[in-house]
């Protein structure tokens, strides 16, 4: 995988994807050429088989803190759609791989940067996690899927009251709202606990960890009874896969299973 990037680190240890947003200076902020790295990035592991990308920012003080604002002065209102539309892209691509992203939330994720968290499977995060959608407050609306993902984790009382005072949370209640899964004390426990999850993972089937994911993601717009459908009809599709011979057969047999991810 191309590893080659201006804004973006990317290191692939046993499979698992550490993908730092490596723009200290500025605290991560999303300017469109960090936008555009993270698209090609996500096409080109789309290609490899990743037990997981784990997406943090550089430093200990920011994971991101929100998209770049000074070039946002500069926007006319075509190029802010663009600039949207780009941004809503990545956050499609991160919901759409079939590879399970964790969000590893250090310091602020602010705007942009909580909407990419938000576009994860779920958010970890160290105790000094700062969250927040600031946007009205520079008479802006959140344009990478915020006001759309954040309702429908924290239900839409929580995201409307956090959307219009622009208020900025802590980790605990973070976690109290169920927008972060768990905090961790430092950075460094944070990257361990997230890589912990992905190895747990790497013991499963990676086919049916994908197809879980891309049936639970599009679940959420269904009503129960089409879900449900939508459900059955993985659930029969996945028997055709080698990965359910194996791990049925594998339990029968009393040994641990081989999986392919085919
Ligand atoms: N866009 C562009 N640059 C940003 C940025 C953003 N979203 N967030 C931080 N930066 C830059 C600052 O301009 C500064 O650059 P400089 O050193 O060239 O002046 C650098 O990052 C460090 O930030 P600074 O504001 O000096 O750090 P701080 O510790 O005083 O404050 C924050 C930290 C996060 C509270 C503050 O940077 C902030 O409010 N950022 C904007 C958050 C926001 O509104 N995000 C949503 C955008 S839609």
């Amino acid at each position: 995988m191309n590893t080659d990037f201006k804004f973006l680190k990317v290191e692939v240890e046993n499979n698992i994807c550490l993908l730092t947003i490596n723009r200290e200076d500025k605290l991560n902020a999303l300017n469109s050429d960090v936008i555009d790295e993270l698209r090609v990035f996500l096409e080109e592991a789309a290609k490899e088989k990743l037990s997981g990308i784990i997406l943090t920012g550089a430093g200990q003080k920011a994971f991101i803190a929100g998209a770049d604002i000074a070039q946002m002065t500069e926007m006319k209102s075509d190029e802010a759609r663009e600039f949207a539309y780009k941004g809503q892209q990545v956050t499609l691509m991160f919901e759409e791989s079939r590879t399970p992203v964790i969000a590893a939330v250090n310091g602020f994720a602010l705007g942009g940067g909580l909407e990419m968290a938000l576009a994860c499977d779920f958010i970890l995060c160290s105790e000094n996690a700062k969250f927040s959608l600031p946007e009205v407050s520079l008479g802006l609306i959140p344009g990478f899927g915020g006001t759309q993902r954040l309702a429908k984790i924290v239900g839409r009382n929580r995201a409307k009251e956090l959307l219009y005072t622009g208020r900025m949370i802590k980790s605990s209640e973070a976690k109290d709202i169920g927008l972060v899964l768990e905090v961790l004390n430092t950075k460094e426990e944070l990257i361990k606990k997230a890589k912990e999850i992905v190895s747990m993972m790497q013991k499963n089937s990676p086919l049916a960890i994908g197809i879980a994911k891309f049936v639970v993601n599009r679940g959420v717009d269904l009503t129960t009874c089409e879900g449900l459908e939508f459900e059955k009809n993985h659930f029969g599709q996945i028997f055709d896969s080698e990965d359910m011979k194996e791990g049925t057969a594998a339990f029968i047999e009393k040994r641990k299973a081989n999986f392919k991810g085919e």
